[in-house]
């Protein structure tokens, strides 16, 4: 069937026929929130070049929990600030660690809040790095005790899922081996497989305090022209035991988001980054896009590449904007 008898305009005349044969929807289940927990008590400190997100400290984070319940954005990824930073990074595995101690807090006054953490060493490490430094490069085998250490003690302090992030090899293997040596069998592992060292990462390094004192992460996260080796990383993440993989950043990497979708059967989850929420952010307060529907258009596009999962600054706004939207 051609034209005329085949007119696709057909199928787009009203509002209600275009919801109605719409192929993709975001919804707030797919949302996952950043957020970012600081020493000290009082603390709310808004991150340059990331407006509207915050440093908290473990007390006022409670507010911002509060209000995302309300919105229905039921799932935040942890960060943390350490007081003190040192060279094998002991903040990120301590036991009264920043990270585990805004996870009792938040968990205490809001267990359905369901809390994933970020595992990796650069937010604690002097050197703004990955893992352990030997001679001039990022040594990836002593790495992944402290990786698997961080793991557990955020599992003992009551969170609901790991997200390593380091890029080093054999990560997950190592988490899952120390969860499940520590009773943590039911915990899951999402896992940051295909994460590309990327210049849309720069505002949450000033966030996190985390960008690397001396060379880069090209050693460890991926290089940006490769799309076979990701699908690679991953595979060899789902053989470790991931049980979510994700692709990191999402929007100039959706074929990545869409070749991984395709390849695996796991849920996929990507990571909207810091520094693509920047650029959204500064046109719009230019006025030069329409702030809430090119966010929308965004996530949907994120979803209809594959994703499963995303994750977000933005996740507050769209769950606001989907209320919106009746
Ligand atoms: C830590 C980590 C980073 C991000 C998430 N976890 C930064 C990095 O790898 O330098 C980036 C998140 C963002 O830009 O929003 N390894
Ligand atoms: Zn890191």
């Amino acid at each position: 069937m051609s034209f005329p008898t085949a007119r696709p305009r057909r199928l787009r005349r009203t509002e209600t026929l275009r919801r109605m044969v719409r192929e993709t929807v975001v919804t707030k289940n797919d949302l996952i929130y950043p957020l970012f927990v600081a020493h000290g008590k009082g603390i709310k400190k808004e991150i340059s070049a990331m407006p509207g997100n915050y440093n908290w400290s473990t007390d006022t984070v409670l507010y911002e929990v509060e209000e995302m319940l309300k919105l229905g954005v039921r799932s935040t990824i942890l960060f943390g600030l350490p007081e003190t930073k040192d060279e094998i990074g002991s903040g990120a595995y301590h036991s009264h660690g920043i990270v585990q101690e805004a996870i009792r807090a938040i968990k205490s006054r809001f267990p359905e809040l369901y809390v994933v953490t970020d595992v990796c060493m650069c937010e604690y490490t002097s050197h703004g790095h990955c893992g352990i430094i030997k001679g001039d490069t990022v040594d990836n085998d002593p790495t992944l005790d402290l990786l698997a250490r961080t793991a557990i003690s955020h599992a003992e302090a009551g969170a609901d899922m790991v997200a390593p992030s380091d890029m080093m090899d054999g990560r997950v293997a190592a988490i899952r081996e120390g969860l499940d040596k520590h009773g943590f069998t039911d915990l899951p592992i999402m896992s940051y497989s295909a994460k590309y060292a990327s210049a849309y990462y720069g505002p949450f390094r000033v966030a996190a305090d985390s960008a690397p004192a001396f060379g880069d992460r090209k050693t460890y996260q991926m290089d940006p022209g490769n799309g076979r080796e990701a699908l690679r990383e991953t595979e060899l993440d789902i053989l470790e035991g991931a049980d979510i993989v994700m692709v990191k950043p999402a929007l100039a990497y959706m074929d990545i988001i869409w070749r991984v979708k395709e390849a695996f059967d796991l849920p996929v989850a990507c990571y909207n980054v810091s520094g693509e929420f920047a650029m959204v952010k500064a046109a719009a307060a230019n006025g030069w896009i329409d702030e809430r529907r090119t966010v929308m258009e965004t996530m949907t596009s994120f979803k209809r590449a594959g994703a499963d999962i995303i994750i977000t600054y933005h996740a507050k706004d769209v769950a606001r904007w989907l209320d919106e939207d009746r």
